[in-house]
């Protein structure tokens, strides 16, 4: 925080003032610190959806909207897109830095050794009905890992902290991969360590005892893409509820089954699927325009699913870059005569030339993509948040262990403004008309 100056805030009603730092990070919009208004001026403030509202301070993730700018501990996604591999992404967020050679040989064997999950923790699977959504089973799995590591949960010792980190993210694949084997009702694949990180999640996903199974190149590039664009995003809505539960001092398995819960919602990553589902309710390109119409209308609840976001309101620097990957994954897998994915391409073009969504903002994001990505890639439509999932579990864990480091972490705790009824007594059941 290298410069600091302040904001005087004044009550009109008794004449007090009281003067604010303001809190300059690297980038971005300064921040009005406003810790002491209750103390000294008696108010809470009010900011539902926390639109403008700063609850932490993170070394991990920088976005700006506006420009379309994200920025994973300061390199580029861009770069990191081309560049990188979704494991080193995890490294480079959990750690701060890229890794050194020797640095990578460690993590990666670290996270090889965490591949598998505990067989009892299969068991578990038994127990969902088959139709039940892998959301929901993700959401109990991860959780259920709480109860298998007793001896490391101690959250306050940072050799734990790290051990639940590497179990995190090597175990999201296997359990990802388990809750789709449950469903379709195929013998659960085992980790093979040989695979890349990637090859791996589609081997156990894809492969089956009958045949041999090679995963395509294709569909490996563009998943790793998918998980490093998905790995982080500063404090969304999952990411604020791992970081609220984990305030409590709540183990990080309870606090990521928190985060799976959140993401789920239709607003929130949910939307991928949500996105697939609108596609194949439009049904011909000739029905986007009553789409187009309904989304519009105020007085229709319907929205355009992956259009739209709460911080990119230039466009989505994500989106862009899995449009280029869509857009190629479509040419070479020859899925133009498919029609959701003629819709898509069609839905992208009006809506981007409509008044409506320009003047609001509302571009693609990057939920529009890669629901189009997996579904081309084959993976089944009520996977698809999973996939978000595997992807966001290191920023998740990332900005716990940062929280959790932190010397004076207190417990989250939001105010409100009552508007219930006044105080009043009880009155004696009898006595009520
Ligand atoms: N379709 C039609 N209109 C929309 C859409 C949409 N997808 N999104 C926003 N609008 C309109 C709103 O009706 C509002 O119009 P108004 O100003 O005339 O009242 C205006 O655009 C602003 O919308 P807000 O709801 O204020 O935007 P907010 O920032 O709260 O919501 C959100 C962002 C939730 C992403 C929203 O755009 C949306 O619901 N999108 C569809 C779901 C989606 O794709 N979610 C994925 C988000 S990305 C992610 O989680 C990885």
């Amino acid at each position: 925080m290298p410069k600091k100056d302040t904001v005087t805030i004044t009550d009109n009603a008794t004449g007090k003032t009281m003067e604010c730092p303001v809190l300059h990070g690297v980038h971005g919009v300064p921040v009005v610190d406003i810790q002491g208004l209750y103390k000294n001026l008696g108010y809470f403030t009010h900011d539902p959806g926390f639109t403008t509202t700063s609850s932490c301070e993170s070394r991990i993730t920088y976005i700006d909207g506006d420009e379309g700018v994200l920025l994973y501990r300061g390199y580029p996604i861009e770069q990191l897109a081309e560049k990188s591999s979704y494991l080193e992404v995890c490294y480079l967020l959990l750690y701060g830095e890229l890794p050194t050679p020797t640095q990578w040989q460690d993590f990666e064997a670290r996270i090889r050794k965490h591949t598998m999950v505990h067989e009892d923790g299969r068991h578990f699977l038994r127990g969902y009905r088959r139709g039940a959504h892998p959301m929901g089973m993700l959401v109990g799995l991860t959780g259920a890992m709480s109860t298998f590591y007793h001896a490391t949960l101690d959250v306050g010792n940072p050799e734990h902290r790290n051990r639940s980190a590497m179990r995190v993210i090597a175990k999201m694949p296997t359990l990802a991969a388990f809750i789709y084997k449950h469903g379709v009702g195929q013998p659960y694949v085992y980790p093979n360590n040989k695979l890349s990180f990637v090859e791996n999640f589609l081997n156990m996903m894809f492969s089956v005892p009958a045949e041999e199974y090679v995963p395509d190149p294709v569909a490996v590039k563009a998943l790793e893409l998918m998980l490093i664009l998905h790995a982080d995003h500063e404090q969304n809505a999952s990411t604020s509820t791992v970081r609220l539960a984990g305030s409590s001092g709540a183990n990080p398995y309870a606090c990521i089954a928190g985060g799976v819960a959140t993401l789920w919602g239709p607003a929130h990553g949910g939307a991928n699927e949500a996105v697939i589902k609108m596609l194949h309710a439009i049904g011909d390109a000739k029905e986007i325009p009553k789409y187009i119409a309904r989304a519009k209308d105020k007085n229709d609840s319907f929205r355009l699913m992956g259009f739209g976001h709460r911080v990119y309101k230039n466009f989505d620097p994500r989106a862009k870059l899995i449009r280029k990957a869509c857009y190629e994954l479509l040419d070479k897998l020859d899925a133009s005569e498919q029609p959701i994915f003629e819709i898509a391409l069609q839905l992208e073009k009006i809506a981007l030339e409509d008044e409506y969504f320009i003047s609001r903002k509302l571009y693609p994001n990057v939920d529009f993509y890669s629901g189009i990505i997996l579904s081309a890639l084959n993976i089944p439509l009520s996977m698809f948040t999973v996939m978000f999932a595997m992807g966001r579990s290191v920023g998740w864990i990332s900005q716990w262990m940062e929280m959790m480091g932190e010397p004076n972490q207190r417990i989250g705790r939001p105010r409100q403004i009552y508007s219930g009824a006044a105080k009043r007594d009880y009155i004696a059941i009898k006595e009520r008309d």
